[in-house]
């Protein structure tokens, strides 16, 4: 008998810059203070990619090399590379294309996939259904954002919030029923007043005005998105775990995008997990959009194991948001 094929993870890689951008530095820059920070958000620091020129490729070429490096694989071995962002080096051609090129991935095809914060949950599920067509063996998704591209830093509401990182994930086929389960996806456009980057698309293209009215940053109503993100994730979380059976005691891990604690407690909660459960790193880089679930994979990658189910979830502008259940395969 043909065993199903599945798609699972062998390898993740993760880049983070070396320079920090700690609350204390924030104090300095916008009427803030680390205690509200802490309390409100769980940030403490969030690094920033300096230097003329560098772009998210630049977090993400490190990242996918660290990935084949562990695996064992030649970049040109690679038949897709997926990259998921938000702040692509240039409106076109694809940040992917650029990654490929400065790995000397030659062999791979690769397109930017635009969910914001789902990003990376959206191109697993995308990557995954090429691995389970049989039709490509390699398939690589990073999650790559150079946040402070479009970030104003003379906005507290905002400027708190962010970093630059990149994850990524090798996706390979498998037959013995580990990687990708399932996953729950969701659009809702109609919420994408909430939280956006105003002009620099076709809609309201580059002008004096629009970077004068510092229409190139990003804008959010955070309390909005807040209320949204709390029942998008913990709601698609739960069906996650309805729909195949499972309650919070059969799941090892959660990860969920790093965009706020008390977002993240309480998708926890709903899920019926204790807090060691459930895989946070957003002290130490902030909310950094596409990459922070793959980020948290890198970061805790000694403590998962063969075997472990665990839950990807994330919300995001758009909107979008959802779920992924996966099997642990080394
Ligand atoms: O990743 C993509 C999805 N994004 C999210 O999931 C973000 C969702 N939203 C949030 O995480 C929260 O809404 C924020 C962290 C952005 C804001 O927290 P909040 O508890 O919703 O605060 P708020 O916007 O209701 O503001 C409360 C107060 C306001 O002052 P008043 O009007 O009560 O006097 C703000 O002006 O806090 C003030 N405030 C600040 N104070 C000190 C806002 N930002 C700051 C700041 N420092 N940085």
């Amino acid at each position: 008998m043909i065993k199903k094929t599945t798609a699972a993870i062998t390898a993740v890689g993760g880049y983070v810059p070396p320079d920090k951008l700690t609350n204390a530095d924030l104090e300095k820059m916008v009427d803030t203070n680390d205690e509200w920070i802490r309390t409100r958000t769980g940030i403490v620091e969030r690094r920033i990619l300096k230097g003329e020129g560098k772009a998210s490729s630049d977090l993400g070429a490190p990242a996918v090399l660290e990935l084949c490096h562990k695996r064992g694989i030649d970049p040109k071995e690679i038949d897709c590379l997926i990259c998921c962002t938000v702040t692509p080096d240039m409106l076109f051609p694809a940040t992917a294309n650029i990654i490929c090129d400065k790995i000397g991935a030659t062999n791979a095809f690769g397109f930017d996939l635009n969910a914001a914060c789902s990003g990376f949950l959206f191109g697993v599920t995308t990557g995954a259904a090429f691995i389970e067509s049989g039709r490509y063996k390699k398939v690589v998704v990073v999650g790559a954002d150079k946040m402070s591209s479009i970030v104003d830093y003379t906005d507290r509401t905002t400027c708190i919030l962010f970093g630059d990182a990149a994850g990524a994930i090798l996706l390979e086929p498998n037959h013995e029923g580990y990687g990708l389960l399932d996953s729950i996806l969701k659009s809702d456009g109609s919420g994408r007043h909430y939280l956006y980057q105003k002009a620099g698309g076709s809609q309201r293209p580059a002008s004096h005005e629009t970077v004068d009215n510092k229409e190139h940053f990003i804008y959010q109503e955070g309390q909005p998105v807040f209320k949204f993100a709390v029942k998008g994730m913990a709601d698609v979380s739960a069906e996650l775990l309805e729909r195949n059976n499972l309650t919070g005691d059969d799941i090892a891990w959660l990860v969920p995008h790093q965009a706020n604690k008390r977002i993240i407690d309480a998708t926890a909660n709903r899920m019926g997990l204790s807090p060691d459960k459930v895989m946070l790193n957003i002290h130490r880089y902030g909310n950094t959009t596409a990459a922070t679930i793959p980020l948290c994979l890198w970061d805790y990658k000694h403590d998962i194991n063969k075997g472990d189910l665990i839950v990807l979830a994330a919300f995001g502008g758009g909107f979008t948001w959802g779920a992924s259940l996966i099997k642990w395969e080394y």
